[in-house]
């Protein structure tokens, strides 16, 4: 049985396949498109996915979209209708954008030439934060499992919990937009200057820098209750009859002012993009990380209180704030945690269709995803051919020199782009789409930012280590395939590794495993054989763009930057 699953008109638009329950092919449409966060109809992604499983869309059994207007629609209606002259315009819109997803079936057509009456029986809308569970609970390796499912807003609803059993997801309590922890989080990172979707990581990596001194200002932004769950005060927030996010003609996801004139009274006039961060910002920062964390662990507290199971699966755009989920085993009572490697929204288009199947037609669960390695891939063959046709000299090296080579080259102060194996489908390049630099050389961060990325001083570079080191230098017991946590670093190595260890003596590691990613642990093997640190500094392979999907587009961002080596393969390139 075949199901594709899609992620559509939403930000981070995606697609995914499965073929009797086994993850195929998933990719977000931003990728082919090079828009960030594009959020129209994914066409290319799932004529991706259609490729890699081999089939026309024909031969697709099921098609379920992570978005149902249905959802909460009395609450939606009744919330709207209170609130007249502000969320009129934004109604209209909003029914305009359900208008799109009710013609699915002619989308496909276009896009596909696919008769619209075949496709009718065969779409189902899941509702997006039983979507988001969905792709935590199918994926994790639990038989049973709390959920939660936290985000900006979906399908009217915030927040959701759940129970996951077998093959059966049973919500427990679900929050209604707009009293939203990502709304939360948004608006404070807007009042700190930083405008754009998705800036959110920005503020987490300017936290360290900071001490949470307005923590008790902030409980009374987001008020904590005593039934386990929250509020917002919504005196700080600007219009919520307006809606969270707006799409504009190009698709392109972008967020009106969330915070309200009342927030700029009590925490300070918003910060201009181009003034300088101040020790306020930096404490607010913290602050606002400090109270996220504290609601996450009230909400888990709660949960786990109500389930009385020990493992936890997260999904949800609140679920990439990775500096909260490297706590959670320590603030919680849960013992095991689960978070997909897209837990933000393109991760959808996976839950949609794992709901279909597992929880619709209660087909069996299969075994737990533990790599993100679903996106696209290419043949040394092409690669070779594409670099002749543009005259660029490489040499090509077989796997028992190459990695004691670009190993070489990493040492040597080398910025090396790394392109290896198939695209990871999630937020973070995990060594398929990387930039790779020694985590021990003081200047590194300079160096990467010199050369190619030229972003915020503040921001942390992640560290890549092999599994079996984990211990020897971090305070953490737990596994991170998809660099979805952040823990300590021990004190005594944090000088080994000054590139990825953060202002508070944190890093946001990814375990690599050798049987998940064998050759991207051969390459930091070979790397630690030379240096005697197991670990590489990894960053995702882009400058300013969705992460490169192509070795064109690889080999493009390696021209237009300052970067010494382009392994792609076998093939590398060097200046
Ligand atoms: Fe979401």
């Amino acid at each position: 049985m075949i199901v594709l699953g899609i992620n559509a008109y939403h930000a981070d638009s995606s697609a995914a396949i499965f073929k009797n329950g086994i993850l195929l092919a998933a990719s977000e449409e931003e990728r082919f498109r090079r828009i960030k966060h594009w959020a129209g109809f994914p066409s290319k992604a799932i004529e991706f996915c259609l490729q890699e499983a081999g089939i026309s869309i024909n031969e697709v059994d099921h098609i379920a979209i992570g978005r149902d207007p249905k959802a909460k629609f009395n609450k939606k209606l009744l919330f709207f209708i209170s609130r007249p002259i502000e969320s009129f315009v934004h109604t209209i819109e909003r029914m305009m954008n359900q208008q799109k997803v009710s013609s699915l079936e002619q989308e496909f057509k276009t896009h596909f030439g696919i008769d619209a009456n075949l496709l009718k029986n065969k779409i189902h809308a899941v509702e997006h934060h039983r979507s988001h569970l969905a792709s935590a609970f199918f994926a994790s390796p639990f038989d049973n499992a709390a959920i939660i499912s936290i985000d900006g807003s979906g399908d009217f609803s915030t927040t959701m919990l759940a129970i996951g059993k077998g093959n059966n997801i049973e919500v427990i309590e679900s929050i209604d937009f707009p009293h939203s922890l990502g709304i939360f989080y948004t608006a404070f990172t807007q009042l700190l200057g930083f405008p754009h979707y998705g800036d959110e990581y920005k503020v987490m990596g300017l936290a360290p820098y900071g001490e949470p001194k307005y923590v008790d200002k902030l409980k009374d932004v987001v008020l904590l209750q005593n039934d386990g769950l929250f509020k917002l005060n919504l005196k700080y927030f600007r219009s919520p009859g307006k809606g969270f996010v707006a799409y504009n003609n190009n698709n392109i996801p972008a967020i009106p002012i969330a915070y309200s004139k009342e927030a700029e009274a009590i925490f300070g006039t918003a910060r201009k993009k181009e003034e300088p961060l101040t020790q306020y910002h930096k404490d607010l920062a913290a602050s606002v990380q400090r109270m996220a964390e504290l609601s996450i662990f009230h909400l888990l507290n709660y949960l786990h209180k109500k389930t009385r199971i020990d493992n936890v699966c997260i999904a949800g755009g609140v679920a990439q704030n990775s500096v909260a989920n490297g706590k959670i085993l320590a603030n919680t009572p849960f013992k095991h945690i689960y978070i997909p490697s897209a837990g933000h929204d393109a991760g959808i288009a996976m839950g949609a269709a794992q709901y279909i199947y597992h929880h619709e037609l209660k087909q069996e669960r299969v075994p737990a995803i533990f790599s993100a390695y679903t996106g696209s891939r290419f043949t040394n063959d092409y690669i070779e051919e594409m670099l002749q046709h543009k005259n660029i000299s490489y040499k090509k090296l077989d796997d028992d020199v190459l990695f004691d080579y670009v190993a070489d080259r990493l040492i040597n102060a080398g910025v090396v782009g790394w392109f290896n194996g198939r695209a990871e489908f999630g937020p973070r390049a995990l060594g398929a789409r990387s930039i790779l630099a020694d985590p021990s050389r003081q200047d590194a961060k300079e160096l990467i930012n010199s050369k190619i990325k030229r972003r915020e001083s503040f921001r942390p570079f992640a560290p890549s280590i092999l599994k079996e080191y984990v211990n020897e230098y971090f305070d953490c017991t737990d596994i991170a395939p998809f660099m979805e946590k952040v823990y300590p670093i021990k004190k005594e190595k944090r000088n080994t590794i000054p590139a990825v260890t953060h202002a508070d003596g944190s890093g946001r590691l990814q375990t690599v495993d050798a049987l998940i990613s064998p050759r991207y642990y051969a390459l930091i093997d070979a790397f630690r054989k030379k240096s005697g640190i197991p670990i590489l500094l990894n960053t995702s392979f882009n400058e300013n763009e969705p992460i490169v999907n192509t070795p064109e587009e690889a080999l493009d961002c390696y021209l237009r930057t300052s970067m010494d080596m382009l392994v792609m393969e076998n093939i590398i390139v060097e200046r």
